[in-house]
């Protein structure tokens, strides 16, 4: 804060899954969930982020709740402009300023986002009061937060696992030169969870308690030499509805993950099929990024890397890497060319 900081200048990574808010100096001032809660009639907004998911599975008939994005894409235009709006409203608020700065705005879309799309959400942010606003494709946040430099004649590859979508990018002199954005992410495997703890287990499990399992013991190979403890499970017997306590392995979860982590296997596969061979050579030596929450599932560098034979790194920090490179192109604002007015 202070009198003379008259322009507020903030990076947004709207994900479907989580939506991050860092300052130009890369301080995180919002990292919730991306959902809002509703009022049914009026399309008011109730509660957003971290409060409206707890209202997630709960609401009545005059809360509704909603994910403004979905597989990558903007759902509810409505929706969204009143998340985009209430989180730069919170941001500021916290900040405790005396005077309404001027705002300048550096928001990280979806590279499938269309012209109409991308008019909304630059809308939202300028109804939010930024006087000053840009878009960056997600590949390309990904890129400067992992500090790849974007602008040299080299290859690189991203691949980005969120929420509803893995997006597999190959970028190169500033530019996205292949993208290929495939449906199975974050969200799948949850469900994917839910559906084995019912099936093999007779337990009844809600989306939080799949997604606890997820990160609690979520593995995409069945070895792991730092293997988690088994995570003991509390609820409904499917049947019965008595309680039941199931402990779970990684091993039963890679099982139960496989088939839909081999579809991101083959996406890759195809992806680098795609790639135009002075780039490929590029990426055979650059190695492949992995980002985004799926990359914190454990082992998944090591399978990709014996599966396909080239090296796969897993970002520092996946969830917030795209986060930060928006940041990063919020402080050289003028310097990329791919930023979008
Ligand atoms: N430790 C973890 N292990 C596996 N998956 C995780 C972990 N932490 C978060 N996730 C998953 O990552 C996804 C969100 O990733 P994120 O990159 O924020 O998505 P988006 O960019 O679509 O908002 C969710 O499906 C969440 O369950
Ligand atoms: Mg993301």
């Amino acid at each position: 804060m202070g009198l003379f900081s008259f322009t507020q200048e903030l990076a947004m990574d709207l994900g479907t899954a989580n939506s991050v808010i860092l300052n130009n100096t890369g301080k995180i001032l919002w990292d919730e969930p991306s959902i809002v809660a509703l009022d049914r009639k009026t399309d008011k907004m109730i509660a957003l982020g971290a409060k409206a998911k707890l209202m997630d599975g709960k609401t009545t008939e005059n809360i509704k709740t909603v994910r403004p994005l979905k597989d990558g894409v903007i759902a509810d235009f409505n929706a969204a402009e009143q998340m985009i709006r209430g989180m730069i409203k919170v941001v500021n608020k916290n900040r405790g300023g005396l005077f309404a700065p001027s705002l300048r705005v550096v928001i990280c879309i979806p590279s499938g986002s269309t012209e109409v799309e991308i008019r909304a959400v630059r809308d939202s942010a300028e109804h939010a009061g930024g006087r000053d606003v840009y878009m960056i494709f997600e590949p390309m946040a990904a890129a400067l937060g992992i500090g790849l430099d974007v602008d040299a004649p080299d290859g690189n590859m991203i691949v980005d696992i969120g929420g509803g979508t893995t997006e597999i990018a190959v970028i190169s002199l500033g530019g996205i030169v292949t993208n290929k954005s495939i449906k199975v992410a974050g969200d799948d495997f949850t469900s994917e969870i839910k559906d084995y703890m019912g099936r093999q287990h007779n337990m009844r499990v809600g989306d939080r308690t799949a997604e606890d399992i997820k990160i609690q013991v979520g593995s995409v190979v069945t070895e792991l030499d730092d293997a988690p403890e088994d995570y003991i499970v509390h609820g409904p017997n499917k049947m019965t509805a008595l309680p039941m306590d199931i402990p779970i392995s990684y091993q039963e979860i890679a099982h139960c993950l496989e088939k839909s982590v081999a579809k991101i296997d083959q996406a890759i596969l195809s992806a680098l099929e795609d790639t135009p061979p002075e780039l490929y050579r590029d990426i055979v030596r650059n190695g492949i990024y992995l980002t985004g929450g799926g990359a914190l599932l454990r082992g998944l560098s090591r399978r990709l890397t014996d599966k396909i034979g080239i090296k796969f790194h897993v970002a520092d920090d996946p969830l917030h890497m795209v986060a930060k490179g928006t940041a990063v192109a919020l402080k050289n604002i003028g310097k990329f060319s791919f930023l979008m007015r």
